[in-house]
C-alpha cells in the first residue's frame, strides 16, 4: 500500500453516489502541516450519515468506526469528494463504506484517493435506544 502523495491518479468511483465535498483549509492542519486525520474522520461521519439518514428516516448515532484507512496524506486547498454506499443493512443499523478522493490544489480533474472506511449507524427513538429501521 503506497503512503507517498505521488500515486498514480485514480478514477472515481461509479457505483458510489457523491454525497459531500468540502476543502480543508489551514486551520485543520496538523504540526507537519498536512491536514489532521481528526478533520478528515470528522467530514468522514458527516458524509457517512448521508445514505444511512435515508433509510432511518429520524434520529440516528454512529455506533462504530468499523475500518478507517488514511491511504495518502490530505492537504490544504485540496478539493475533497465523499463517495459512499450501503455495505449492510442490519435490523437496527446500517453500515456504509465511505471512499475519499483529493483532487490536488490546482490540479483539478485529477484524483487521488485519500482515505477510505466502513462505519456503522443507528436507528435510534426519543431515549437513545436501538429502533427498527422502517420497512418502507
Ligand atoms: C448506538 C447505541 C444506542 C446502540 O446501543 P446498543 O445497546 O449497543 O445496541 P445493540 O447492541 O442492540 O446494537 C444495535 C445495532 O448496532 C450494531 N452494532 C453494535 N456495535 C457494533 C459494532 N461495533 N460494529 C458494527 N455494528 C455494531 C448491532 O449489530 C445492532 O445492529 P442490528 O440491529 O442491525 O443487528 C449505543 O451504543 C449508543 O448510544 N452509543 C453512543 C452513540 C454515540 O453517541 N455516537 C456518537 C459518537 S460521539
Amino acid at each position: 500500500m503506497s503512503q507517498n502523495s505521488s500515486a498514480e491518479p485514480v478514477l472515481l468511483p461509479t457505483d458510489q453516489e457523491l454525497v459531500l465535498k468540502v476543502i480543508p483549509m489551514p486551520g485543520d492542519c496538523n504540526p507537519n502541516g498536512d491536514i489532521f486525520g481528526g478533520w478528515v474522520m470528522a467530514q468522514v461521519d458527516l458524509a457517512g450519515s448521508v445514505v444511512p439518514g435515508r433509510y432511518t428516516k429520524g434520529r440516528m448515532a454512529t455506533v462504530a468506526v468499523n475500518e478507517f484507512v488514511f491511504k495518502q496524506p490530505v492537504r490544504v486547498g485540496d478539493i475533497l469528494s465523499f463517495f459512499s454506499k450501503v455495505h449492510r443493512i442490519g435490523r437496527t443499523s446500517i453500515t456504509v463504506k465511505i471512499e475519499v478522493y483529493a483532487e490536488r490544489h490546482f490540479k483539478q480533474g485529477v484524483y487521488a484517493k485519500v482515505t477510505e472506511a466502513l462505519l456503522t449507524y443507528v436507528a435510534i427513538d426519543e431515549h437513545g435506544q436501538p429502533r427498527e429501521i422502517p420497512k418502507d
